[in-house]
């Protein structure tokens, strides 16, 4: 979504993916699938996952273009007692991540990457996986499922459609990761049918 709407909606409003800390991100931590470390969270949101993490033990950097909700974040974490680095930029601009420096242990996208279209989906990645060390992990939290003729539509008209198709993750993680586990899951909601959340780890020759 475009970035000033984006920023309208968190300063106006609560958008509907604010629901705290997502259960799926922290049964993977509970599980210690993923181990306290640096932490990178992609598109950060209100900061919910970010303090979490830090509250686990994590030192967490959360990136966000929209304004509105770092502010809404930075002021859960005072509140939450934690220090988390909240920092603005945009994951599509290769001058986007100025000012973060690697390597970290874990990237999470918690429903970022879906958000973006295919170029800034390429563009994501090649800045942000330099930052992640050998061996480092992606978690990632996505829709995921076969665009429909409208979402085909939507995604034409305005370049993003929202989910990834099945199997696009394998194939832009090929090669530089091992694939260690993904959970498909389907819903009883027709605008979002299916989720997915994988873990990655990042092979010596992840860049
Ligand atoms: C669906 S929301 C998820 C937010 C958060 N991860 C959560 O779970 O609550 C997607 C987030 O990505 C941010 N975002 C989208 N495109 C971005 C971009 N190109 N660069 C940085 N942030 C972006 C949005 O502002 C929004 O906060």
């Amino acid at each position: 979504m475009n970035r000033a709407l984006m920023n309208l909606w968190y300063r106006f409003g609560t958008p509907p993916w604010v629901l705290g800390p997502r259960e799926e991100l922290m049964s993977f931590v509970q599980a210690r699938a993923l181990r306290p470390g640096r932490a990178l969270d992609l598109g950060c949101g209100e900061g919910d996952n970010a303090i979490f993490l830090a509250q686990r033990g994590f030192e967490v950097t959360g990136i966000d273009f929209a304004p509105a909700a770092l502010a809404k974040a930075r002021a859960k974490a005072e509140r939450a007692g934690v220090a988390v680095r909240f920092v603005e930029g945009d994951l599509a601009d290769p001058a986007g991540l100025r000012g973060i420096e690697g390597p970290f242990d874990v990237l999470v996208d918690f429903g970022t990457f879906d958000d973006l279209d295919a170029r800034q989906r390429a563009r994501c990645l090649d800045n942000v996986l330099p930052l992640l060390r050998p061996g480092g992990r992606v978690f990632m939290f996505c829709f995921e499922w076969q665009p429909r003729w409208w979402e085909r539509l939507v995604g034409a008209l305005v370049g993003a459609a929202g989910m990834v198709r099945p199997g696009e993750i394998e194939e832009r993680f090929a090669g530089r990761f091992r694939l260690d586990c993904v959970e498909r899951k389907r819903t009883d909601r027709t605008l979002i049918p299916a989720t997915a959340v994988y873990l990655m780890t990042a092979r010596e020759n992840a860049r």
